[in-house]
């Protein structure tokens, strides 16, 4: 495979970006494609075999028509669902999914309480359950499904004009993103340093962390917030090193390092890309199938 082959990040919609932010920040002279299956999204109440069919249909896509040498499937729900099959797939790969930082919020817990914030298919998962299982004895893990809220963040990023908006956008969601958010910290809560409550919080679903700014607002300055892009970031460039196949000089003609694939409607995408990563460029929009 050669070193200046692309890398391929791909996930139900714009939640990837957040893992993509990390991955250009530790290999700035990389290649991206990132695929954002817009027209299947969301993915997280759909169901194990419907996730694992478009999981594996994208997989394919980034290998047969992208040449990729490494792929990460930067999202919590496919990544559970679907992992080992693309691991059997292609097993000359590295691929390299998202998982809930359980286990560092539960190091890092001094009350011995965890919340856990992750999509359906995520908090159903057996892969999830095994993570929970394995953490230290005693800590506890609160979680909740949220239902609705990767979608609520998309739609809400679709609409804005990214130049009316201050402190990079995360501050001007609103509506339906921060009634959900309310809502199921609510029901996680209490918050806080105090014996009982939960001092560490995991944003399990990639699309959360564009609302991390109000999380953090409402559940207060001294709760410590996990994701999980920067440990993904590290694991995909210490596989390519092991390879021998990191690129070695910036030697790409696309804006930023980055293309960006959507099944769908692509001004999310696009909006996002601007305001998160500061890349301006068209997003080509592909076949749903
Ligand atoms: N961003 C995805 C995740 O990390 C999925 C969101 C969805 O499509 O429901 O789980």
């Amino acid at each position: 495979m050669p070193h200046h082959a692309p890398i391929g990040v791909f996930d139900s919609g714009i939640g990837g970006l957040s893992v993509l932010q990390a991955l250009r920040a530790e290999m700035p002279a990389e290649q991206f494609i990132y695929l954002a299956d817009t027209g299947n999204a969301p993915y997280g109440e759909r169901g194990d075999a419907f996730v694992m069919r478009r999981t594996q249909t994208l997989a394919r896509y980034l290998v047969q028509q992208h040449g990729v040498k490494a792929m990460v499937i930067a999202c919590n729900t496919a990544t559970a669902a679907a992992i080992d099959q693309v691991r059997q797939r292609f097993p000359h790969l590295p691929v390299v999914g998202v998982e809930p930082a359980v286990k560092p919020a539960a190091m890092a817990s001094r009350t011995g309480h965890i919340a856990v914030m992750a999509t359906r298919g995520t908090a159903t998962s057996s892969r999830f359950a095994k993570l929970v299982a394995s953490m230290p004895h005693g800590v506890q893990c609160r979680v909740q499904a949220c239902d609705g809220l990767a979608s609520a963040i998309e739609a809400e990023l679709a609409q804005d004009d990214p130049s009316t908006l201050v402190d990079g956008g995360a501050r001007a969601l609103h509506g339906r993103t921060l009634e959900l958010c309310s809502q199921y910290l609510a029901a996680l809560g209490p918050f806080g340093s105090e014996a009982g409550a939960a001092d560490t919080l995991v944003l399990g679903c990639t699309h959360y962390v564009f609302a991390q700014a109000f999380i953090q607002d409402v559940i207060g300055t001294k709760v410590q917030i996990f994701s999980t892009g920067g440990p993904v970031a590290l694991q995909t460039q210490r596989l390519l090193a092991a390879r021998g196949q990191l690129a070695t000089a910036q030697s790409s003609d696309l804006v930023g390092g980055v293309r960006l694939l959507s099944t769908g409607d692509g001004n999310s995408l696009a909006q996002a890309a601007q305001r998160w990563l500061g890349i301006k460029t068209e997003v080509r929009r592909l076949s749903a199938r």
